[in-house]
């Protein structure tokens, strides 16, 4: 079943093997997903065995899904420094992240790359987030729709309904993403969350509606609950704020106070 309510970090270029797995086991062991929550961490390749050494062992059997950062469309073969979906089901993850801004941005990951990603990661049997997202200029110019819609069309060409149950998506503004970045206020949220749900309905009819779309770009717990209140959000991914376990347990709370 789709849970209600997914919220999730991503780790960045951050944390030792170790760290990683202390966070997951204090994270486990302080909260009780209620019905319908998912919690997801998303830590660096590195740290991946570890985390999901203890993930998959009692008590924790799996509460919190582990995600990893990328990978490649290929299952093998000569591509230097890349991680495939094959390694990364053999490790059991439960979804892998594409299309973050910063890949896109920093390292030119293209919307067709990414669908030769989302397939690979599909056709492993695991869950795709693909994050989606206007930066500045786009904004400026008023096309936020069209990129989100070109982003998702060509991200997800191919994909078939029977297959969402498995996808998710994560709405980021490139503005409002990290330190630099400025936060986005719901009245900015909520048109372009409607576009991604009116895109996703266009493209897989009434399953596209069961997609989750979760926002992300400067959440903390003073304005979580404001993105949960939309009627087009279903849960967040938060990069800073949920860096400590103490962090990420106020963020979700408020996130979950905010759905009301
Ligand atoms: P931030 O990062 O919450 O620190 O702005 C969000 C992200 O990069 O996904």
């Amino acid at each position: 079943m789709t849970p209600l309510f997914l919220f999730g970090t991503n780790f960045k270029m951050n944390q030792t093997p170790a760290e990683s797995a202390a966070f997951y086991e204090q994270l486990a062991g302080s909260v009780v997903q209620p019905p319908g929550v998912r919690l997801f961490i998303i830590p660096p390749f590195t740290s991946l065995a570890a985390v999901a050494a203890v993930a998959h062992k009692e008590p924790h059997e799996r509460d919190i899904w582990v995600g990893a950062q990328n990978v490649h469309w290929e299952s093998a073969g000569a591509f230097t420094g890349e991680i495939s979906a094959t390694m990364l089901r053999a490790l059991e993850v439960d979804l892998v992240l594409l299309g973050h801004a910063e890949r896109r941005r920093d390292f030119h990951e293209t919307d067709v790359d990414l669908n030769k990603k989302v397939r690979s990661v599909l056709d492993n049997e695991l869950r795709a987030l693909l994050a989606v997202g206007e930066t500045a200029e786009e904004r400026s110019f008023g096309v936020s729709a069209e990129t989100v819609a070109r982003q998702l069309k060509i991200g997800l060409h191919g994909v078939a309904p029977h297959e969402l149950t498995r996808l998710q998506i994560a709405y980021e503004p490139v503005w409002s993403i990290g330190a630099g970045g400025t936060p986005a206020r719901p009245e900015d949220v909520a048109p372009v969350a409607g576009s991604i749900r009116r895109v996703l309905h266009e493209l897989f009819g009434e399953a596209g509606c069961q997609v989750p779309i979760l926002y992300g770009g400067s959440v903390d717990a003073t304005n979580a609950g404001s993105f949960t209140a939309l009627p087009d959000i279903d849960g967040l991914f938060v990069g800073r704020a949920a860096w400590t376990v103490e962090g990420f347990i106020a963020t979700v709370n408020a996130g979950l106070a905010g759905c009301g």
